[in-house]
């Protein structure tokens, strides 16, 4: 019950029980959106005997859970299904590739095909005969070569994956071509390498439209410079998943990226997110982000809750119109979920002061903001450079008053907000130039303690002289994830309120700033319930 079961989600997709990681191979196919995740069928704790569970869904938010789709029985996995990714085929077939931990406890890479492939849902699965279909290669060790990427097909006709690994600290995204997806051979040089980086998990490496919010198919390699390409990595040595942004050539086999790699560099979310993978939707044309966000409570928790980690809601993500950064955005499927909006426009919110937004569920709820600043020449001075905003905003919490900021909402806030997480701007100027600097700041976010509640901070790339600040957060029991500058800078936190649990937990907007802002836009919204995985209780009577 929701009682007993506070921080189940209601809206983000979570299994009927025990552990998830990775979402794997999420893709469309006649019709029907398909999720397999990372799963340990037989607890709430990680296992690297993992299954790939399986839902599908029409609409990205309504789930249905089927039965396992992989299982390590396998030689060539015996020891785990671990993540991989899925590839249509042009003639409208899918397929996926996946890392097996085999009998010797090496990290392989697998082929699997659907059994039926009229069945609408794909229930069954059916691995290769010829796995492995790609061994560890010379030098890597047994346990450092793993996640094969979605394929993609270039202007010779040979399909190429990557998959993740390292050599001496170098992480390395690994480059094979195949005719046939089954043969595969390791090209001389990796797509990329970065040294210092360590393993590479979860590498996604897909094209984004250099004018438009569209997607395009991942085996769309050129366009005559109408797209770029995003490799991202997931760096398993400090569980992030960074990005960068470039330009491939198929020809030369050569991707030259346009940001360096580096621990403060672009990040897909500055929070609790990692192991993403994307995928192309041809009903919608768009390109659509899914990630792991796992627990910020205890081990004990878990095992009393007997479940661990959701994933994001569906983004929908696309190149920004500065063709610097990636943009993400909630699928609007979201909204089928809305009822009791509630707003108002240009509101004053003086220095100091906060404002409930009533009328809705808050602690299910989805909220936008925007924030419109004048006398910008009052902002505190800040040289940006060498500040991690992070920290600048675990030493500015929400409870230090600023010039302009902080001001942004309470999020889960009890009556008293004694709990409440805040996410909130704060504005500084520097020779005429202004940073905007964005926080998630867990640490009220809970009475109870031995829970993480580390803060969040990253800049965001616009100019308040030009544009309102926006926000907009989805707050769903014990996930808050929030969208700065109409998605330019993303953070997910994981919170564990006592008090701001249900009925009780409310949603402020507020400036503890000195000077006042003007809250151009706000709209609110409860989100219902969506149907997730809800497991059916068989009752038998005797
Ligand atoms: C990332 C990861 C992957 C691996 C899987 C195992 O979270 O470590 O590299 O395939 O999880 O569950």
């Amino acid at each position: 019950s929701p009682l007993e079961q506070p921080y189940r989600t209601a809206f983000h997709f979570q299994p009927p029980k025990n552990w998830m990681n990775d979402p794997n191979a999420p893709m469309y196919y006649n019709g029907v959106y398909h999720l397999f995740y990372q799963h340990n069928p037989n607890g709430p704790l990680f296992t690297v005997q993992m299954h790939w569970a399986h839902s599908v869904s029409l609409d990205l938010i309504n789930w249905t859970h089927l039965d396992l789709a992989l299982a390590p029985i396998h030689p060539f996995d015996i020891n785990g299904c671990w993540s991989g990714s899925a590839t249509i085929l042009p003639e409208n077939k899918p397929i996926i590739l996946y890392t097996g931990i085999d009998s010797n406890n090496c990290q392989v890479q697998n082929l699997a095909v659907p059994k039926d492939p009229s069945d609408p849902y794909l229930h069954e699965w059916i691995k290769h005969t010829n796995n492995p279909v790609i061994n560890l290669p010379n030098g890597i060790l047994h346990d450092e070569f793993r996640d094969p990427s979605t394929a993609w097909l270039a202007h010779d006709g040979k399909w190429r994956i990557i998959v993740g690994s390292q050599k001496d600290k170098t992480g390395i995204a690994f480059l094979y071509h195949s005719t046939d997806l089954v043969n595969w051979s390791k090209h001389e040089t990796p797509l990329y390498e970065v040294a210092g980086s360590g393993i590479w998990e979860c590498v996604d490496f897909f094209p984004v439209l250099v004018d438009g919010k569209n997607g395009v198919d991942t085996s769309v390699v050129n366009m005559n410079g109408g797209v770029k390409h995003v490799l991202k990595v997931g760096m398993y040595d400090n569980v992030r998943d960074y990005y960068m942004i470039g330009d491939y050539d198929s020809v030369k086999e050569q991707y030259v990226a346009q940001n360096e790699l580096t621990v403060d560099t672009l990040r897909l979310d500055y929070g609790k997110y990692y192991a993403s993978k994307s995928f192309y939707d041809p009903v919608k044309n768009r390109r659509i982000l899914m990630a792991w966000v796992n627990e910020s409570d205890s081990e004990a928790d878990v095992i009393a809750k007997g479940w661990s980690g959701v994933q994001s809601l569906p983004r929908s993500v696309w190149l920004d119109r500065n063709q610097k950064q990636l943009v993400q955005w909630p699928v609007e499927e979201i909204e089928m979920l809305h009822e009791n909006e509630v707003g108002f426009q240009n509101k004053d919110l003086e220095g100091g002061s906060l404002v409930e937004i009533e009328g809705i569920t808050a602690w299910q709820a989805d909220a936008t903001i925007s924030f419109k600043l004048t006398n910008l020449e009052e902002a505190e001075e800040l040289d940006p450079s060498g500040i991690d905003p992070q920290v600048l905003c675990s030493d500015m919490n929400a409870s230090k008053k600023g010039k302009f900021g902080p001001f942004g909402l309470l999020a889960l806030a009890s009556h008293d907000l004694t709990e409440q997480t805040a996410i909130f701007f704060r504005v500084f100027q520097n020779n005429g130039k202004y940073t905007v600097v964005m926080c998630s700041d867990q640490s009220r976010s809970s009475t109870r303690n031995g829970i993480d509640k580390t803060t969040y901070g990253a800049f965001v790339d616009i100019d308040p002289q030009q544009e309102e600040i926006s926000l907009r957060t989805l707050i769903d029991h014990s996930i808050v994830e929030s969208f700065g500058g109409g998605g330019k800078t993303c953070i997910t936190a994981r919170v564990y309120p006592t008090l701001a649990i249900g009925e009780q937990a409310k949603l402020f907007a507020f400036n503890y700033g000195t000077e006042s802002v003007v809250i151009s836009d706000l709209k609110a919204w409860s989100v219902k319930k969506a149907q997730i995985n809800i497991q059916e209780t068989v009752i038998c009577k005797d």
